[in-house]
């Protein structure tokens, strides 16, 4: 019987339980699902590629057939490493189709014997994204329900250490450099 092989590509920074919704769903109908961080040398992420790796590992322990992964350069040619046919990406609303459409029909120019299945995750995560997720925790706000109770704490963590180095304070271990670079309000 045919097996179906999936990877979910993305940021993850931090993962969600927007994330972690559309995972499970995927696990339901894909034989085995790759959650695969993008390691990006362009972009200066809140947590490191290790620590969001660490962060899914323990959100996805309960699945059997999930695993994670991280890749470098073209999505599609990870999925053809792999041996995956299927790349997975979330909808949440309308204004999520436009972009994720441009990719989707890109990569498909790029390797046409991958297909992109969209899924939509819980209505209760649908205004839920990694970015906005950064922006309330750095400024004080409640992400309980929004991110498992890990990705809350390493939130917690990065931001307490940032806000030492605001107030002058340096943390245990680090550079008064190291702590401003943690100390952004927003990334997008
Ligand atoms: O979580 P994100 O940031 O929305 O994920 C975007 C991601 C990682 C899926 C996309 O940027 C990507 O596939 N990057 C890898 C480089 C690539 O394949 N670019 C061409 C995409 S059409």
């Amino acid at each position: 019987m045919k097996r179906i092989k999936a990877i979910y590509p993305g940021s993850f920074d931090p993962p969600t339980n927007g994330h972690l919704d559309l995972i499970e769903r995927g696990s339901k109908i894909f034989d085995e699902l790759v959650v695969a961080i993008l390691r990006n040398p362009e972009k200066d992420p809140l947590f490191s590629v290790a620590d969001r790796r660490k962060m899914l590992e323990a959100m996805t322990s309960g699945f059997d057939n999930v695993s994670v992964d991280t890749f470098e350069g073209l999505t599609v040619d990870y999925a053809l490493r792999v041996e995956a046919t299927t790349i997975l990406r979330g909808i949440r609303a309308i204004s999520d189709y436009e972009y994720e459409l441009q990719m989707a029909l890109m990569n498909r120019k790029l390797q046409p014997g991958l297909e992109t299945v969209f899924m939509m995750p819980a209505e209760k995560y649908s205004y839920l994204s990694s970015r906005l997720v950064r922006e309330v925790a750095q400024l004080g706000g409640s992400i309980a329900c929004l991110v498992p109770e890990l990705v809350e704490q390493k939130l917690r963590e990065k931001i307490d250490v940032a806000h030492k180095f605001d107030n002058g304070e340096p943390a245990a271990g680090k550079t008064p450099s190291e702590g401003k670079s943690k100390s952004r309000k927003k990334k997008s």
